[in-house]
Protein backbone atom coordinates (compact mmCIF):
# COMPACT_ATOMS: atom_id res chain seq x y z
CA UNK A 1 0.00 0.00 0.00
CA UNK A 2 1.12 3.55 -0.73
CA UNK A 3 0.14 6.54 1.40
CA UNK A 4 -0.55 10.12 0.45
CA UNK A 5 -1.15 12.25 3.50
CA UNK A 6 -2.34 15.87 3.50
CA UNK A 7 -1.22 17.94 6.46
CA UNK A 8 -3.22 21.16 6.35
CA UNK A 9 -1.64 22.55 9.53
CA UNK A 10 -3.44 25.80 10.52
CA UNK A 11 -3.83 26.95 6.95
CA UNK A 12 -7.49 26.44 6.04
CA UNK A 13 -10.77 28.22 6.81
CA UNK A 14 -14.21 26.61 6.65
CA UNK A 15 -14.71 28.21 3.25
CA UNK A 16 -11.39 26.80 1.99
CA UNK A 17 -12.31 23.36 3.28
CA UNK A 18 -15.69 23.39 1.53
CA UNK A 19 -14.10 24.41 -1.76
CA UNK A 20 -11.38 21.76 -1.35
CA UNK A 21 -13.95 19.02 -0.72
CA UNK A 22 -16.00 19.98 -3.78
CA UNK A 23 -12.99 19.83 -6.09
CA UNK A 24 -11.65 16.65 -4.50
CA UNK A 25 -15.00 14.82 -4.64
CA UNK A 26 -15.56 15.64 -8.27
CA UNK A 27 -12.06 14.61 -9.41
CA UNK A 28 -11.11 11.73 -7.08
CA UNK A 29 -10.64 8.35 -8.73
CA UNK A 30 -9.86 5.45 -6.45
CA UNK A 31 -6.52 3.71 -6.86
CA UNK A 32 -6.45 0.31 -5.22
CA UNK A 33 -2.95 0.63 -3.84
CA UNK A 34 -3.10 4.26 -2.64
CA UNK A 35 -4.57 5.34 0.69
CA UNK A 36 -5.33 9.05 0.98
CA UNK A 37 -5.32 10.50 4.48
CA UNK A 38 -6.51 14.08 5.03
CA UNK A 39 -5.41 15.75 8.27
CA UNK A 40 -7.35 19.00 8.77
CA UNK A 41 -7.51 21.22 11.85
CA UNK A 42 -9.77 19.58 14.48
CA UNK A 43 -12.96 21.62 13.83
CA UNK A 44 -13.15 20.29 10.27
CA UNK A 45 -12.48 16.61 11.01
CA UNK A 46 -16.08 15.46 11.43
CA UNK A 47 -17.30 17.56 8.50
CA UNK A 48 -14.59 16.15 6.27
CA UNK A 49 -15.31 12.61 7.42
CA UNK A 50 -18.99 12.98 6.56
CA UNK A 51 -18.36 14.65 3.21
CA UNK A 52 -15.77 12.08 2.14
CA UNK A 53 -17.84 9.13 3.34
CA UNK A 54 -18.19 6.50 0.64
CA UNK A 55 -14.99 7.39 -1.19
CA UNK A 56 -12.84 4.25 -1.17
CA UNK A 57 -9.32 4.45 0.26
CA UNK A 58 -9.88 7.91 1.70
CA UNK A 59 -9.43 8.41 5.44
CA UNK A 60 -9.15 11.33 7.82
CA UNK A 61 -6.51 11.97 10.45
CA UNK A 62 -5.68 14.32 13.29
CA UNK A 63 -2.53 16.44 13.27
CA UNK A 64 -1.71 15.39 16.82
CA UNK A 65 -3.40 13.92 19.89
CA UNK A 66 -3.15 14.80 23.54
CA UNK A 67 -0.58 13.06 25.70
CA UNK A 68 -3.38 12.63 28.28
CA UNK A 69 -6.04 9.94 28.13
CA UNK A 70 -8.83 12.28 29.24
CA UNK A 71 -9.58 14.72 32.01
CA UNK A 72 -9.22 18.36 33.03
CA UNK A 73 -6.85 19.50 30.30
CA UNK A 74 -8.18 22.68 28.72
CA UNK A 75 -7.62 22.86 25.00
CA UNK A 76 -6.46 19.27 24.62
CA UNK A 77 -8.07 16.78 22.23
CA UNK A 78 -7.65 13.21 23.39
CA UNK A 79 -7.27 10.06 21.31
CA UNK A 80 -10.24 8.79 23.28
CA UNK A 81 -12.37 11.65 21.91
CA UNK A 82 -11.03 11.08 18.41
CA UNK A 83 -11.82 7.37 18.42
CA UNK A 84 -14.32 6.65 15.65
CA UNK A 85 -13.58 9.99 13.97
CA UNK A 86 -9.87 9.97 13.08
CA UNK A 87 -8.43 6.86 11.46
CA UNK A 88 -4.86 8.19 11.69
CA UNK A 89 -2.92 10.79 13.66
CA UNK A 90 0.30 12.56 12.83
CA UNK A 91 2.56 12.29 15.86
CA UNK A 92 5.78 14.17 16.63
CA UNK A 93 5.72 16.59 13.71
CA UNK A 94 8.81 18.81 13.93
CA UNK A 95 6.63 21.92 14.22
CA UNK A 96 5.10 20.45 17.37
CA UNK A 97 8.46 19.31 18.71
CA UNK A 98 9.70 22.89 18.26
CA UNK A 99 6.70 25.15 18.88
CA UNK A 100 5.01 23.01 21.53
CA UNK A 101 8.18 21.52 23.01
CA UNK A 102 6.93 17.96 22.60
CA UNK A 103 9.34 15.50 24.18
CA UNK A 104 10.04 11.86 23.33
CA UNK A 105 8.19 10.89 26.51
CA UNK A 106 5.07 12.76 25.37
CA UNK A 107 5.35 11.34 21.86
CA UNK A 108 5.56 7.83 23.31
CA UNK A 109 2.45 8.51 25.41
CA UNK A 110 0.58 9.82 22.34
CA UNK A 111 1.47 6.70 20.34
CA UNK A 112 0.31 4.42 23.16
CA UNK A 113 -3.01 6.28 23.34
CA UNK A 114 -3.44 6.04 19.57
CA UNK A 115 -2.93 2.28 19.84
CA UNK A 116 -5.44 2.03 22.68
CA UNK A 117 -8.10 3.95 20.75
CA UNK A 118 -7.54 2.33 17.34
CA UNK A 119 -5.97 5.33 15.65
CA UNK A 120 -2.98 4.61 13.41
CA UNK A 121 -0.06 6.82 14.40
CA UNK A 122 2.08 8.36 11.66
CA UNK A 123 5.35 9.05 13.44
CA UNK A 124 7.39 11.95 12.05
CA UNK A 125 11.14 11.85 12.50
CA UNK A 126 13.50 14.72 11.65
CA UNK A 127 16.67 12.63 11.51
CA UNK A 128 18.17 9.39 12.82
CA UNK A 129 18.33 10.78 16.37
CA UNK A 130 14.56 10.80 16.83
CA UNK A 131 13.23 7.64 18.45
CA UNK A 132 11.28 5.05 16.51
CA UNK A 133 8.80 2.96 18.48
CA UNK A 134 7.70 -0.63 17.90
CA UNK A 135 3.97 0.07 17.82
CA UNK A 136 4.08 2.31 14.73
CA UNK A 137 3.51 1.13 11.14
CA UNK A 138 4.02 4.43 9.34
CA UNK A 139 7.20 6.48 9.61
CA UNK A 140 7.43 9.86 7.90
CA UNK A 141 10.95 11.14 7.40
CA UNK A 142 10.74 14.92 7.39
CA UNK A 143 14.08 16.74 7.50
CA UNK A 144 13.45 20.16 9.08
CA UNK A 145 15.29 22.12 6.39
CA UNK A 146 12.93 20.70 3.75
CA UNK A 147 9.64 21.55 5.45
CA UNK A 148 7.76 24.41 3.86
CA UNK A 149 10.94 25.83 2.31
CA UNK A 150 10.85 24.53 -1.26
CA UNK A 151 14.22 22.88 -0.49
CA UNK A 152 13.14 19.26 -0.85
CA UNK A 153 15.66 16.66 0.30
CA UNK A 154 17.87 14.84 -2.18
CA UNK A 155 16.10 11.49 -2.88
CA UNK A 156 19.40 9.64 -2.43
CA UNK A 157 19.63 10.98 1.12
CA UNK A 158 16.06 9.84 1.73
CA UNK A 159 17.04 6.33 0.63
CA UNK A 160 20.15 6.44 2.85
CA UNK A 161 17.96 7.38 5.80
CA UNK A 162 15.55 4.56 5.06
CA UNK A 163 18.36 2.02 4.82
CA UNK A 164 19.99 3.24 8.03
CA UNK A 165 16.74 2.70 9.96
CA UNK A 166 16.44 -1.02 9.01
CA UNK A 167 12.67 -1.06 9.47
CA UNK A 168 10.66 -4.28 9.72
CA UNK A 169 8.62 -5.26 6.62
CA UNK A 170 5.31 -4.17 8.11
CA UNK A 171 6.52 -0.59 8.55
CA UNK A 172 5.99 1.85 5.69
CA UNK A 173 8.51 4.63 5.15
CA UNK A 174 7.24 7.86 3.63
CA UNK A 175 8.87 11.21 2.92
CA UNK A 176 7.71 14.76 3.65
CA UNK A 177 9.24 18.16 2.97
CA UNK A 178 8.34 20.40 0.02
CA UNK A 179 6.86 17.54 -1.99
CA UNK A 180 5.15 18.79 -5.16
CA UNK A 181 3.55 17.35 -8.26
CA UNK A 182 6.83 18.14 -10.02
CA UNK A 183 9.28 16.39 -7.67
CA UNK A 184 7.43 13.42 -6.14
CA UNK A 185 8.34 10.94 -8.87
CA UNK A 186 12.05 11.04 -8.16
CA UNK A 187 11.40 9.75 -4.64
CA UNK A 188 9.75 6.66 -6.08
CA UNK A 189 12.58 6.15 -8.49
CA UNK A 190 15.48 6.86 -6.11
CA UNK A 191 14.17 7.36 -2.59
CA UNK A 192 12.61 3.99 -1.78
CA UNK A 193 9.49 5.58 -0.32
CA UNK A 194 5.94 4.23 0.08
CA UNK A 195 4.33 7.62 -0.08
CA UNK A 196 4.33 11.21 1.09
CA UNK A 197 3.32 13.59 3.82
CA UNK A 198 2.41 16.77 1.99
CA UNK A 199 1.87 20.21 3.51
CA UNK A 200 1.80 23.17 1.12
CA UNK A 201 0.97 21.16 -2.01
CA UNK A 202 -2.03 19.58 -0.26
CA UNK A 203 -3.85 22.89 0.22
CA UNK A 204 -5.11 22.90 -3.37
CA UNK A 205 -7.18 19.77 -4.05
CA UNK A 206 -6.22 19.81 -7.74
CA UNK A 207 -2.49 19.84 -7.05
CA UNK A 208 -2.82 17.19 -4.36
CA UNK A 209 -4.72 14.91 -6.74
CA UNK A 210 -1.98 15.30 -9.35
CA UNK A 211 0.46 13.80 -6.86
CA UNK A 212 -1.99 10.94 -6.33
P1 LIG B 1 5.52 20.97 3.21
O1 LIG B 1 5.10 20.41 4.67
O2 LIG B 1 5.03 20.00 2.20
O3 LIG B 1 4.88 22.30 3.10
O4 LIG B 1 7.02 21.06 3.23
C1 LIG B 1 5.27 19.07 4.98
C2 LIG B 1 4.98 18.82 6.42
O5 LIG B 1 5.28 19.67 7.26
O6 LIG B 1 4.40 17.79 6.80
Amino acid sequence: MKYLIANWKAQMTLYDVQTWIEIFRSAYKEKKDVTIIICPPYPFLMHLKEKLHGLKNVAVGAQTVSQFDHGKYTGEVSAKALQGIADYAIIGHSERRTNNHETEQQIQAQIALCNTYHINPVLCIRDEKDEIYDNVDLIAYEPVAAIGTGENEDPKKVLEMKESLVLPDNVSFIYGGSVTKENFKEYYEKGGVSGFLVGTASLEAGEFLKIM
